[in-house]
Parts: structure tokens; C-alpha cells; sequence
């Protein structure tokens, strides 16, 4: 029984590797290892198995200057958002591409379109957008702020 325990000690930190790798990545922990496997976002560039559903998924970035700061409007508003099937945008998130998380907005079926609106502190010079569907997985887009 204890060697039993001993031998689950490397696989639960395996587990926990794996998640946090994919957290890393823009990936939950439930697309990671739920009923969803995705490596890693999909692009416009990279759209996977779903090339033709693309400009639905590929969120939008727009940004204004605001103050000292930056406000950021992130938009998926090509996509349904249908409760009867259910086919949705389940979140936004923004990032700066190295990691550092300036907000998320989360959505249910009956919301809707799915735009997210964040107000940055200051200007950071690279702005990554993700939305999650939840038939069609993650999606990502990138833009570099040039301020005029
Ligand atoms: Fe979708």
C-alpha cells in the first residue's frame, strides 16, 4: 500500500508540471487535460482543423491612449454567442507576451457580443489577446502598440 502512494508521488507532479506548462502557454488546466487537447493557441496564421472558421475566432485588438495608460478593446464579435446549441465565447484575456496578465472578462451562451474593454496603467509596448470558444478552443492575436 505505501509503495502504491510512493509510486503516484511522480505522477501528481508530472500532472502538476503539465498543467502549469500549459498555463504558461495561455492554456487552463481543463483544456490541458479535460475532453479539449489543444497545444497551443490557434492563429489566423496556425487555425488548426478549423481554417474555415477562422475570422470568427481571431480576436480583434484595438487601443487607445488613455491618460498615461492605454485602454484596450479586445473583440470576437463575429462569433455567435447561441445558448441553444451551446456555442460561445467562454473569455477574453490580455496579456503582453511575456506572462504578465492585465485582465480576463468571462462570458456565459446568453451574453452578447463578446467584446472586452481593459484600461492599462501604462503602455506596454506588446499587446496578446485570447479567446476561448468552447467548441473551437483558444485563439490568439497579437499586435505592437504604436502610439502616433
Ligand atoms: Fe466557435
Amino acid at each position: 500500500m505505501k509503495k502504491n502512494c510512493l509510486l503516484l508521488i511522480p505522477v501528481v507532479l508530472a500532472a502538476a508540471a503539465l498543467t502549469l506548462s500549459a498555463l504558461g502557454s495561455g492554456m487552463s488546466s481543463a483544456q490541458a487535460q479535460g475532453g479539449y487537447k489543444q497545444d497551443k493557441p490557434y492563429t489566423r496564421e496556425n487555425p488548426g482543423p478549423w481554417a474555415a472558421a477562422k475570422d470568427k475566432h481571431v480576436p480583434e485588438i484595438t487601443y487607445e491612449k488613455m491618460g498615461m495608460g492605454l485602454k484596450v478593446t479586445v473583440k470576437v464579435d463575429n462569433h455567435p454567442m447561441d445558448p441553444q446549441k451551446p456555442h460561445y465565447i467562454m473569455w477574453i484575456r490580455l496579456e503582453d507576451g511575456r506572462g504578465k496578465v492585465f485582465g480576463k472578462k468571462d462570458f456565459v451562451a446568453t451574453d452578447p457580443a463578446p467584446i472586452a474593454t481593459f484600461e492599462l496603467k501604462s503602455v506596454p509596448a506588446h499587446l496578446q489577446a485570447f479567446e476561448r470558444c468552447n467548441i473551437h478552443g483558444i485563439w490568439m492575436n497579437e499586435a505592437k502598440v504604436e502610439l502616433k
